[in-house]
């Protein structure tokens, strides 16, 4: 892999940046700027070359289609006051615009091309739109990770025809996720929650012949403990997933990696009720499971604190009530305790553990924090992502 901080040579040069600029969008107005902040560095640093910057991002899922409110007109906005230029916001169909006029305006230096998704040849990995898109450029440079495991145009086919390079934003994910799959310091602990097991599956027994601890919390432990015999009312469950959790427990006794989960609950009546702690075989029909109690939560403490490395996706209960938020502070002011002595190595990824460490400000606390959802979970699941191995 190529990376774009150790290329010379880059004044004049167009350079088409793909980024993820995903972000959620209201009423026409950004409620997240988190993503668009990650990609500040790469943009200074290709100003300070003097390149001449075309950027290609999506946002939704337009379907092929144009969709007005999906446009990146907001975003290109924000990145005017964040850079303090003219961005210009190309609505022009790709495959008649011309090189030489897009930055025709000497005064131009960021220009942005109109949402990639509403050409339906971006999602097909279309041959020909790719090569009609890298004519625009002279270089290519994915900065875009957390569209990686999209095998599309602006990602995967493009670097047919372009020289292509990661990002600083690509290349430092990278370097993180490798501290947690194949440079790991030992013992490594990865905790995992969310609603569904189902999804986490693959990630869980990808991790487990390299873990020693893999801590499951959040609702996806409630079939846990259904399955050992314990009552979880009307708490959320998946159907089915007897097969996926007898695997669970065989693999990890194969590795000898241990697998925790809760051993008591916060439950409440409602999502907005008070928080009542419950033992196990205390909760009664109508509770519904929305946090991990302080018997639990010790216990993690307690495995945090003699991990090397840690990894954390997935919310450990309720937190959008701060009632069902504990289980989550605790264990964020734990990995900053230990990574505040640099006696841990700390990185959190998906869009509700991002939440809870925006919810909390300690996004700056974890040697990183992904902002990729799917991308970040497919690369766990040791899965090749297109736009890696496109650059690879
Ligand atoms: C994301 O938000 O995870 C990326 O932008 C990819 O979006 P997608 O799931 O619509 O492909």
């Amino acid at each position: 892999m190529k990376y774009i901080k150790d290329q010379e040579n880059l004044e004049g040069k167009v350079v088409l940046l793909r980024l993820d600029l995903n972000v959620p969008i209201k009423n026409r107005l950004i409620t997240d700027e988190t993503r668009i902040n990650k990609i500040l560095p790469v943009l200074n640093f290709l100003i300070k070359k003097k390149s001449k910057i075309l950027i290609i991002s999506h946002v939704g899922r337009p379907k092929g289609k144009i969709d007005n409110d999906l446009s990146l007109k907001p975003i290109c906005e924000n990145l005017e006051i964040k850079t303090a230029q003219k961005i210009r916001l190309v609505k022009e169909n790709i495959y008649k615009i011309k090189k030489e006029d897009i930055f025709k305006n000497s005064k131009n230096q960021i220009v942005f091309l109109e949402n990639i998704r509403f050409y339906e040849e971006e999602e097909k990995n279309d041959t020909n739109f790719s090569r009609n898109l890298a004519r625009l450029g002279d270089i290519f440079v994915n900065d875009a990770f957390s569209c990686s495991h999209r095998a599309h145009a602006s990602v995967s086919k493009i670097t047919k025809f372009l020289p292509s390079f990661a990002g600083l934003q690509l290349e430092t994910e990278l370097r993180a996720l490798k501290k947690v799959t194949t440079e790991i310091k030992k013992p490594v602990t990865c905790i995992v929650g969310g609603a569904k097991i189902s999804t986490k599956i693959g990630l869980i027994k990808n991790l487990i012949p390299k873990f020693d601890n893999i801590i499951i919390v959040g609702a996806m432990a409630n079939n846990i403990l259904n399955h050992k015999g314990n009552p979880i009312g009307k708490s959320l469950k998946e159907e089915n997933c007897k097969s996926v959790i007898d695997e669970i427990f065989e693999t990890a006794k194969k590795n000898s990696c241990l697998i925790n989960y809760p051993e008591d609950v916060v439950v409440g009546k409602s999502m907005s009720d008070k928080a009542t702690i419950k033992e196990l075989n205390e909760v009664s029909n109508d509770d519904l499971i929305l946090d991990i109690g302080p018997k639990t939560i010790k216990k993690i403490k307690d495995i945090i604190e003699k991990s090397k490395t840690i990894l954390w996706n997935g919310p450990a209960g309720y937190f959008e009530n701060p009632n069902f938020a504990n289980g989550c502070n605790e264990i964020t002011k734990k990995i900053i305790e230990k990574n505040e002595k640099n006696l841990i190595y700390s990185v959190a990824g998906g869009g509700d553990t991002m939440a809870v460490l925006n919810q909390m400000n300690a996004v700056d606390n974890f040697n990183f924090v992904s902002t990729a959802g799917g991308a970040f979970l497919e690369y766990l699941e040791g899965k090749d992502l297109p736009g890696i191995k496109a650059l690879n």
